[in-house]
This record gives structure tokens, C-alpha cells and sequence, in this order.
């Protein structure tokens, strides 16, 4: 029988401990309150500064059905503008990355310069002012050398992230890492089943056997305690301060985007994530040993970082339409260690492609699942916390739109 709940009538009844209710998933009316509120109001992750070293070196990120140009300016700064033409509404860039010093429509050659300028635009009227073509800005945050860039006009504050986690970033020099490799995993499932996936590790004992080898954070109890505690002793001597900031999701402070930091232990043995715990790029910033530990870096509600002491994985999750979804994935090192000599991006890359191409087969399961006719929602484990607080601050957004149905 058809679900004729209004959407309030969908949150309220949402049963809390519990997996979505399946039209969280499915219902097109309740994907696009979603673009609108939580997609289109919040930070995300675009790439690395390093990857904007010159005048005209861009990047593109395409979002749901928004697509931004993010460039290194000819006045220096990094700039990102609506990849829309003034003209007659193509795209501008069609390319991924790379350099221009001017972007030029593909359809009718209106020429558009690194500060967003129109500064070609043939047989126009007389009277026709280039000044006011210019392309539409998109609001963008460099943190700590992370480019973050947000489709709204008015963004939540990332003041706070970037005062809050100046300490934690600075011990791996996030500043000066540099992008060793990339990579882009399409996932035919709505978004939210593959930010949940990160979210809980309930599922990695079952799926990953290569990253359970490694990271503890599927134990419990007193054995994760102790290894824990192992780590942290040996921290201080690495040159790693024991920190832990939680203003992850429903934690967030008004008005703010929300962030956290925390550090968990490796098992023994393993002094990075890669695939015989040995390093495998040399030792971030200014550290000087390896603890055994990775640490859990959030912003916002689609950005993850795993620092280890000798790289850092970043992992992006972008809606591209209601049913297919993708993962952006990001292995950093420091910006002087030099492919082939310090570091293979194979070796480099092994845990998280390996884990990634899991995860997708897994939220795609899920999401094959979800659309049945049988689908109930299901009680969440006491490793599915963080999967609970993104569900709850997901209903909490919903709630708080201003065009909330009635
Ligand atoms: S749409 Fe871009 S030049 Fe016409
Ligand atoms: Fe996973």
C-alpha cells in the first residue's frame, strides 16, 4: 500500500535507534528538500592548495546538478565561480583539472578570465556591458591548505574548524601536504547510505578483512583499551599532542559548520595503514616517530580525513543525482616527498582502494535492499553511534527548512 505520509508526518514517526525509513531514500520530494538544505548549505572538500599552485591551475567539482570552477587567480588567491555561462547557460569548463588562463564557452566563445571576468563576447550591442557577465561567485574556504568550496550564498561559519583544529592539522602539516594520487568511485545509492557506510565500522569485520587486520576500531572493551592506551603513551615521544574535538553533526555549534578530531591506535605491529604496517611515505610535519595511530579528522557532513603519521587519506561523498552517488578519494603526503624515491602510489593507495571497492559493493546491496517492498527499518548495534547522530542531525536539518512542508 502507498505511503501517504506528509514529510513531517515521516520524521515524526521515525523511531529512533532505527535504520530510515525507506522514502528518506526514495521519495524524490524528500531528495530535493535534501539538495536544498543540507547539500547546497554546506562545506565541502574540494581538493588540496597544492593543487592551485599557479595562476590559472583549476579544479571542477560537480555536485548533484551544480558544477564550480576553482581556480588559482591571476591577483593569487584561490577563486570559485558557478560554472554557468552568463550568456546562454552552458557549462564553461568541460575539463576536470588542469591550466587556463581563460575559459572559453564551448558554445558561443564568450571568454571568461581567472578573476571570473567576461572579457571576450562577440557581435554584442553596442550598449552591452561585460563588467555586469561576469561569472556568479561560489563562496570558498581555504582551511589549513584544505579548499572547501559551499553552493549557497550565505554558508554556515567554518571559523570555528578552522581556529578549533589549527593545533591538530599543524602536528601533520596539512598546510604542505601535497596530492599523490586521487581517485573517483561512482556508487549507484543514494548519498546518505554511503556517508552511514563511513560512519559505522559494525561492518568492517564482515567486509574488510585487509583494514581489520589493522585499525582497532571494531574491538571493544578492554582490549581496545589497552592498545589504546599504548598508543597514547607512546605519543608524546612521536611528537603528537593528545587531542579530541567532537562538534561532528548534531554536535555542530548554530550557525557553524560542525568538525572533530580524535585519534585511535593500530594494532601492534602496524605503523601506518598499508599492507604490512610498514611505512609508506616519510613521516608527516614534524613528527618524529611512529605512535601505531591514525587519526579521525571530520568537516562537515560529507568530508573525512584518516591521518596516519606518514600520509592522509581524504574521502568526499557527493550526491550526483537521487539514485547514484560518488566517492572522491585523496591520498596526501608531505609536499617534498618526491613519487618513486619516497613513496608508490600503488603501495600507497592499496588499504583505501581495496576498502573503497568493498564499500561500494556493500552500499549498493543496501541500497538494492532498501528499495523492496520488504524493507522495515532495522534497530542500529552499539557500533552504529555515529551512523545514529548523522541520521538524527539529517531529520534535524530537515526539520529546520525554511519550506518545510506542512
Ligand atoms: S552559452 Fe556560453 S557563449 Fe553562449
Ligand atoms: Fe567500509
Amino acid at each position: 500500500m502507498r505511503d501517504t505520509r506528509s514529510i513531517r508526518e515521516l520524521i515524526a514517526c521515525q523511531r529512533s535507534g532505527c535504520s530510515l525509513e525507506q522514502r528518506f531514500y526514495t521519495d524524490p520530494e524528500i531528495y530535493a528538500l535534501e539538495l536544498e538544505c543540507i547539500v547546497m548549505r554546506n562545506w565541502i572538500f574540494t581538493g588540496h592548495q597544492s593543487q592551485l599552485a599557479e595562476v590559472g591551475d583549476y579544479l571542477v567539482l560537480n555536485v548533484a546538478g551544480e558544477s564550480a570552477i576553482v581556480v588559482r587567480s591571476k591577483q593569487g588567491g584561490i577563486k570559485a565561480f558557478a560554472n554557468v555561462c552568463r550568456h546562454r547557460g552552458s557549462i564553461v569548463c568541460l575539463g576536470k583539472s588542469g591550466n587556463k588562463r581563460k575559459f572559453e564557452c564551448p558554445y558561443h566563445g564568450w571568454m571568461y578570465d581567472t578573476d571570473g571576468n567576461l572579457i571576450a563576447a562577440r557581435n554584442m550591442p553596442e550598449d552591452f556591458d561585460r563588467t555586469s557577465y561576469g561569472l556568479h561567485k561560489v563562496p570558498v574556504e581555504i582551511v589549513h591548505g584544505l579548499i572547501f568550496i559551499c553552493f549557497c550564498d550565505a554558508p554556515p561559519s567554518i571559523e570555528g574548524a578552522r581556529r578549533d583544529m589549527a593545533e591538530p592539522l599543524a602536528m601533520f602539516d596539512f598546510e604542505n601536504l601535497k596530492v599523490a594520487a586521487q581517485k573517483t568511485y561512482p556508487i549507484s545509492a543514494n548519498w546518505k547510505l554511503a556517508v552511514e557506510n563511513y560512519q559505522e565500522c559494525y561492518h568492517c569485520a564482515v567486509a574488510h578483512p585487509e583494514y581489520a587486520k589493522m585499525h582497532t576500531l571494531m574491538l571493544e572493551g578492554k582490549r581496545r583499551q589497552l592498545i589504546q592506551s599504548h598508543m597514547l603513551e607512546n605519543m608524546g615521544a612521536c611528537g603528537l599532542k593528545t587531542i579530541e574535538i567532537d562538534y561532528i553533526d548534531t554536535k555542530a555549534r548554530p550557525g557553524e559548520t560542525g568538525f572533530g578530531y580524535s585519534r585511535s591506535a593500530l594494532f601492534e605491529g602496524y605503523k601506518t595503514g598499508s599492507k604490512d604496517g610498514q611505512p609508506v611515505a616519510p613521516l608527516l610535519g614534524n613528527l618524529t616517530g611512529y605512535d601505531g595511530g591514525a587519526s579521525d579528522i571530520t568537516f562537515g557532513p560529507f568530508s573525512f580525513f584518516l591521518a596516519y603519521s606518514d600520509h592522509v587519506v581524504g574521502y568526499v561523498f557527493t550526491p550526483v543525482d537521487a539514485k547514484n552517488c560518488q566517492c572522491r578519494i585523496y591520498w596526501l603526503v608531505r609536499g617534498d616527498a618526491v613519487e618513486g624515491k619516497d613513496y608508490d602510489r600503488d603501495e600507497l593507495m592499496w588499504l583505501w582502494d581495496v576498502t573503497t571497492c568493498a564499500d561500494k559493493i556493500i552500499i549498493v546491496n543496501n541500497w538494492k535492499g532498501i528499495n523492496s517492498k520488504y524493507y522495515q527499518p532495522g534497530p542500529f548495534s552499539g557500533m552504529e553511534k555515529e551512523e545514529q547522530r548523522f541520521v538524527d542531525w539529517v531529520l534535524q536539518e530537515l526539520r529546520r527548512a525554511p519550506q518545510y512542508p506542512s
